[in-house]
């Protein structure tokens, strides 16, 4: 897989306490390399980092990524052959709360990892996270290409917008070509996702509660996609950033067939874990747009990547993890994630898709 680049080699994650770092990290232990993470403590209770057990992290620094001279210290002591960025407040509900904690959390987030790569002068390689919410939202019905314009009408696309250009300054300012991308992923479902005011996690609870799920917005249209769809494009721009030429920035989403609307998304959760939905109020200051599509041509040209699992098989994976862990008396997690990514990593080689098949 990856054309074997990660076996051995030192990963350096920040979020590695999140849903997608742990994932993530988990993946990179068993590719073979040494992971290390900065972060601050898991943002849930349950979390995933715990139920996949931290014991596959090699070390972990617990700190703020806008504490530069930490982050800067600990990037020293951890050498990286590769930095994966993924550390920010991710919430676009919690950013209007507190616009500045999201703001300095991404940009200065970012800028930090940057900056202590920079001052360092480490030979690593960098990939940046944000969203497909990074762009300057019309509305349109078709998807978004990375060289749309940016933009932002809420605090958190705005700060992942900003962290954009955040990166390519420092790009084109001090690095050498092929080593830094930004990768902009969609909705991402999958098992081990607590956090609030997300879909999946909130159609959990209200089953768990025993009460209908409340949602706002049931017609929104999002691009969803199994977090392990997003991870294997994050991991092969990464093994990709080997100084040749390489665009700076990547979308990972589904298919035409993932872009649906929530009520769609919660109907198919509920063909495996039944349960009922009804709509409450719309909260009118929170301006999220109703259509959001990311067109993913570059990463099927450039990388060979696309999809293994279709919107379908996503939904009924991310209902199965939740309901080992919550309706399955003695499941061990670890074996059933892991019979899970060896489940999707079978499925891609099946598709011929490039990371699944390459070698070195
Ligand atoms: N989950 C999605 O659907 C989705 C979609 C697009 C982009 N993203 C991006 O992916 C990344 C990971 O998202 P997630 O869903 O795993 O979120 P998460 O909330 O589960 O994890 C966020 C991680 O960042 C850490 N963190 C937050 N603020 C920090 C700070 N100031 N200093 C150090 N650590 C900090 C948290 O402790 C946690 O480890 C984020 O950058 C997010 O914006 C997520």
């Amino acid at each position: 897989m990856f054309g074997g680049f990660y076996d051995g080699k030192v990963a350096a994650i920040t979020g590695h306490t999140g849903f997608k770092g742990s994932w993530l990290a988990f993946w990179l232990a068993e590719l073979g390399a040494r992971v290390h993470g900065y972060s601050l403590p898991p943002p849930t209770d349950p979390n995933l980092h715990q139920i996949l057990g931290p014991g596959r992290i090699t070390r972990q620094s617990i700190a703020d990524i806008r504490d530069l001279p930490g982050m800067t210290r600990w990037l020293d002591e951890t050498q990286p052959d590769i930095v994966f960025h993924l550390a920010a407040q991710p919430l676009v509900r919690l950013s209007y709360q507190d616009p500045l904690d999201t703001l300095t959390s991404c940009v200065l987030g970012t800028a930090h990892v940057l900056e202590a790569v920079r001052t360092l002068g480490l030979n690593t390689r960098v990939v940046i996270v944000t969203t497909d919410k990074v762009y300057e939202n019309h509305s349109w019905p078709y998807g978004y290409r990375e060289n749309d314009a940016l933009g932002g009408h809420d605090p958190y696309s705005a700060s992942k917008a900003a962290a954009e250009i955040v990166t390519h300054a420092w790009r084109r300012s001090f690095f050498p070509v092929g080593r830094v991308a930004t990768v902009r992923a969609g909705n991402v479902i999958g098992g081990g996702d607590y956090a609030v005011d997300r879909i999946v996690p909130d159609a959990v609870r209200s089953r768990l509660e025993g009460r209908p799920l409340q949602l706002r917005h049931p017609h929104a249209t999002r691009p969803w996609q199994h977090v392990l769809d997003c991870l294997s494009g994050y991991l092969e721009v990464g093994a990709r950033l080997d100084g040749s030429p390489l665009p700076e920035a990547f979308n990972f989403g589904p298919g035409p067939d993932g872009n649906r609307s929530v009520a769609e998304l919660i109907d198919a959760f509920s063909q495996h874990w039944p349960g009922s939905w009804e709509q409450v109020g719309r909260e009118a200051h929170l301006v999220e747009a109703n259509l959001l599509n990311l067109a993913i041509d570059r990463a099927c040209t450039h990388l060979g990547w696309h999809p293994a699992w279709p919107f379908a098989r996503a939904v009924q994976e991310t209902a199965d993890w939740y309901a080992t862990r919550h309706l399955t008396d003695g499941a061990d997690l670890v074996e059933y994630s892991r019979t899970q990514l060896e489940r999707y990593v079978a499925d891609a080689r099946r598709q011929g898709i490039r990371w699944a098949t390459r070698t070195p």
